[in-house]
């Protein structure tokens, strides 16, 4: 017996990410909404806390307090959080590699767009999680660090560029990827680069009896606050895989602008509230956010797919089953003779007429208005192949 343990591998490493991811972005939203919450508490004010809170969870009652710089003296037992972050991305990175740089071809290259070799997509891949860190944290450094909104426009409009010159030169889906660990990649770089090693650098003064500098904290609160409002776009992008309506959108960078816009709206609103600062226009706004950018989204894909030539000639059933075989079988069959698949991708075997036929919308979504399959357009179907499956598939509704 032959034993294939890739696709589980594949499996155990996204498991590990979602795990960790899950853990990251509860501390997160945890301590941003602790932060929010504390407030003044006069018995303690000259013991150099700066705000305190009651909490209640899980049957017990909870009493956090925290220190404007640091307490007078090191707690014997001090909890660090940063496992979360180094595992999130670590995980999220060897995703990376396994399925958009070694199958490059398949995932992340589209011939019609630019005609990369494997190596030479997987090394722009780097170069632009890289790129995307030294910008943000050159940003982070430069004046604009006084003002966090202004700061936070630019870096949203480099992120917007970098979604739409990667849509040029990678395939939807691959360019949407790489905008999220763009975002994730800058994410973790705060934690590694800038939060921890200013923590570290507290803790060492107060070893040391000297008076930590308070400007180390101010910093990575900074960069804590900033990584809070970039979680929303990255879990977006994240699931954005199963939405090839999203990625494969010639537009997709606007789309994605405009969805993560919403997140980060709807992120604030949230952050204001737990400062008793209740503003439902911020609600009002995502939700009028969300609703243009899908409008736009519906509006865009009919304008620039391929669409029924109209006429009345139905295409018959043997012509859509022909170009199953040419374009489809070889990944969506019990044997698929695709390299690397044993099993027919998304269980679908596009062999047999009945799952073809009980399948016409969900091949119509992927092949006329998405595009995304054939996957990689390994075949190289034409639009007026498209055209063909849109025709039929409209005559199944
Ligand atoms: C090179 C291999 C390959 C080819 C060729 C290919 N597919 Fe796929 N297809 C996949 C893989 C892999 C998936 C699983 C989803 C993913 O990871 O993108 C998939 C998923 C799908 C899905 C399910 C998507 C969903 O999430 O609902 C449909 C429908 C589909 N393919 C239709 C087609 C059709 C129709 C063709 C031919 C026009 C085709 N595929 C050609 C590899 C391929």
């Amino acid at each position: 017996m032959e034993l294939d343990i890739t696709p589980w591998l594949n499996m155990a490493v996204r498991w590990l990410h979602v795990i960790a991811g899950i853990a990251w972005i509860g501390s997160s939203f945890y301590f941003i909404w602790l932060d929010n919450s504390l407030r003044p508490e006069k018995s303690e004010k000259d013991k150099g806390v700066g705000g305190a809170l009651w909490a209640v969870h899980g049957g017990g009652f909870y009493h956090k307090k925290k220190y404007v710089v640091a307490p007078a003296q090191m707690p014997d037992d001090l909890h660090w959080f940063k496992w979360e972050a180094y595992v999130t991305w670590l995980s999220g990175f060897a995703l990376l590699v396994l399925m958009y740089y070694v199958a490059a071809d398949l995932y992340l290259i589209d011939r019609a767009k630019l005609d990369l070799t494997n190596l030479q997509a997987s090394g722009l891949g780097i170069a632009v999680l890289v790129a995307g860190w030294l910008i943000y944290d050159g940003l982070c450094r430069s004046p604009l660090k006084q003002n966090n909104a202004a700061l936070g426009v630019v870096w949203f409009a480099v992120i917007i560029g970098f979604a739409y010159g990667l849509n040029q030169v990678f395939s939807g889906r691959g360019a949407v990827m790489h905008v999220g660990t763009i975002i994730g990649t800058a994410m973790a770089a705060n934690v590694f680069m800038i939060i921890i090693p200013n923590q570290r650098k507290v803790v060492a003064a107060m070893l040391a009896g000297k008076a930590p500098d308070p400007a180390l904290g101010i910093q990575a609160k900074q960069r804590s606050l900033h990584n809070n409002y970039m979680t929303l776009p990255v879990l977006l992008i994240m699931t954005a895989n199963h939405y090839p309506l999203l990625f494969g959108n010639p537009y997709n960078w606007a789309l994605l602008g405009g969805f993560s816009l919403c997140g980060m709206v709807i992120r604030h609103f949230f952050n204001r509230r737990h400062k008793d600062d209740v503003r439902y226009s911020l609600l009002i706004a995502g939700a009028l956010i969300f609703i243009a950018t899908m409008v736009f989204a519906a509006a865009s894909q009919n304008g620039f797919r391929a669409r029924p030539t109209g006429g009345s000639d139905a295409v018959p059933f043997a012509t859509v089953k022909t170009l199953m075989t040419t374009h489809c079988t070889m990944c969506h069959e019990a044997n698929p003779s695709y390299d690397g698949f044993d099993a027919p991708q998304a269980g679908l075997e596009l062999d047999k007429d009945a799952v073809i036929k009980a399948n016409a919308a969900r091949i119509y979504e992927q092949v006329v208005v998405a595009q995304a399959m054939p996957l990689g357009n390994e075949t190289g179907m034409t639009e007026a192949e498209r055209a063909l499956i849109a025709n039929w598939a409209d005559a199944q509704k």
